[in-house]
């Protein structure tokens, strides 16, 4: 078995970041380096103040000081470190098509080809490549096809390594996973390969937890995996508008059939819709590929997840106007959360641009007050939206850097995100400064419901 000492990671990404972080805090013997080609993340990985680093994580930035420098390096030196690594993790960003064939649904796989055909050029010993982005399941043969035809004639093994972190808790999840999904050829060569990776994560993760599969399976498990979670939510979310005809709530349920233990308490919170940069594009590209094998009742089985999704999303908006007595132009809105959960500045596909958006097209004014996400990067969400000129989104969306002026002179609050800070907010100060009927709509079922409505407040909750 080949003994690993050199990895290099392409892409310092939400998960190239920290994934090879923790790699290298396990693993003092084994050097890692991180490569982009944005120069401008590079450096921020590299910004002596490990609290600057790009990726807001809970323990990450703690990870990073202690192993970078010693075994940690983060590098715009692509070829360099390509060249010097015995194995390669491709971590590079997958979305979805916004152009051409399969538009709007398949995966864009432009960066894991450049991945790959930089990794041919520039490989002059054998290798093994490690995909640990999101792929659409049979990517691994195309990889194979364009390293073995364009390469100096040297080896390559192929593995599948998806990975299961979570924003917000991905060293928690890094440190200690559920299991690590190894996926390869089933020939001699290819168990070797696994096995090189495998003794890597065996380093801190139990052997029983590193589950072995064909390459095949391990890339088709990750878009389900993906695909489960959010239906699970988008389950819930269907319920919470049921609740809210019926007087049940949609928390009791939730309870009630998490206490099963076939169905388990996990992912069963009603919410404004799920975000984040993976679960809509994994499961629109699991869509796409039975779509692509001609398996119509499949890809619409899974398809209804999203659509009941931008349905939770849409139905949030149009309640605030409803209950705004049916028109919010110039009324004054604050949002309370813009990224996509709780403790990450990731505000990728955040259900949080899409209300905004709908609000907009009713003429509101938007104060958004978010701990982690950046006034530039509220504006950059709504603008690529192109939705409306940019002048029009910066005169109607403020963002503030304090709750209490955020919420200020405001007909309604609007919970997007389940940041724990806002539970604990003085909200009888945030009272006496809005208009009145002061009015709450908590997309996450955050706040405590009874005592707001003790202050004062006219609350709306998901689901009751
Ligand atoms: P990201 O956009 O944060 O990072 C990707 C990085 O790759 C970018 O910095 C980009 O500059 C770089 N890159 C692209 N092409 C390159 C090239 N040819 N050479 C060098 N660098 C290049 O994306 P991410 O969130 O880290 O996701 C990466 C992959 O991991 C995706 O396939 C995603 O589906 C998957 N994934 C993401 C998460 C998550 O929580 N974000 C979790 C599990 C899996
Ligand atoms: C998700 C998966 O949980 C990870 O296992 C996976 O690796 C990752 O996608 C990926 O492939 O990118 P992430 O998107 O970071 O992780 O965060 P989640 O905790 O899954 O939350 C996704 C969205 O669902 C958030 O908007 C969250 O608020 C929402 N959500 C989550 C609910 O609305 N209800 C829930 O019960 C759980």
């Amino acid at each position: 078995m080949k003994n690993i000492t050199k990895i290099c990671c392409i892409g310092a990404g939400y998960v190239g970041g920290p994934t090879m972080a923790v790699i290298a805090k396990q693993c003092p013997h084994i050097t890692v380096t991180v490569v982009d080609l944005n120069e401008a993340r590079i450096a921020a990985w590299n910004d002596e103040n490990t609290e600057n680093i790009p990726v807001y994580e809970p323990g990450l930035s703690e990870v990073v000081a202690e192993a970078r420098g010693r075994n940690l390096f983060f590098s715009t030196e692509v070829d360099k470190a390509i060249d010097e690594a015995d194995m390669i993790f491709i971590s590079v960003n997958t979305p979805t098509k916004t152009y051409g064939a399969g538009k709007g649904m398949g995966a864009d796989l432009k960066y894991i080809e450049l991945c790959a055909r930089q990794i041919a050029k520039v490989a002059k010993d054998d290798k093994i490549i490690v995909e640990k982005s999101t792929l659409p399941v049979r990517t691994a043969e195309t990889l194979r096809d364009i390293l073995h035809n364009t390469g100096n004639g040297v080896k390559f093994q192929i593995l599948s390594n998806p990975e299961f972190l979570a924003e917000g808790t991905a060293i928690e999840d890094l440190l200690m996973p559920d299991r690590v999904l190894i996926g390869g050829d089933t020939n001699e060569e290819g168990q070797e390969a696994i096995e090189a990776l495998v003794s890597i994560y065996a380093n801190w993760i139990p052997r029983e937890r590193i589950l072995t599969t064909n390459v095949w399976s391990s890339e088709l498990s990750k878009l389900v995996a993906n695909a489960m979670l959010a239906q699970r939510i988008s389950s819930m979310n269907s319920i919470s508008e049921l609740c809210e005809k019926t007087e049940a709530n949609v928390n009791e349920v939730a309870r009630a059939i998490g206490s099963d233990s076939r169905i388990g308490p996990k992912f069963l919170k009603a919410s404004v819709g799920f975000g984040g940069s993976c679960f809509q594009k994994d499961i629109l590209n699991l869509v796409y590929i039975s779509r692509s094998f001609g398996l119509q009742e499949v890809a619409d089985y899974w398809e209804q997840v999203i659509i009941m999704n931008d349905h939770q999303k849409r139905r949030f908006a149009e309640n605030i106007v409803k209950k705004l007595y049916n028109t919010v132009a110039g009324k004054k809105i604050a949002f309370l959360g813009w990224a996509f959960k709780k403790d990450t500045n990731d505000t990728r596909e955040s259900a949080a641009i899409y209300v905004a958006d709908l609000l907009l097209n009713e003429q509101a004014d938007i104060k958004v007050f978010d701990p982690k996400v950046e006034e530039k990067q509220v504006h950059a969400d709504l603008d690529y939206l192109a939705t409306r000129p940019v002048e029009e989104n910066h005169n109607a969306v403020h963002v503030f850097a304090d709750p209490y002026e955020a919420c200020k002179d405001t007909h309604a609050i609007a919970v997007l995100t389940e940041w724990d800070e806002f539970k604990d907010y003085d909200w009888q100060r945030i009272y006496d400064n809005m208009l009145k009927p002061a009015k709450i709509f908590d997309g996450r079922n955050l706040l405590d419901v009874k005592k707001l409505r003790e202050i004062g407040f006219s609350v709306q909750a998901i689901g009751s």
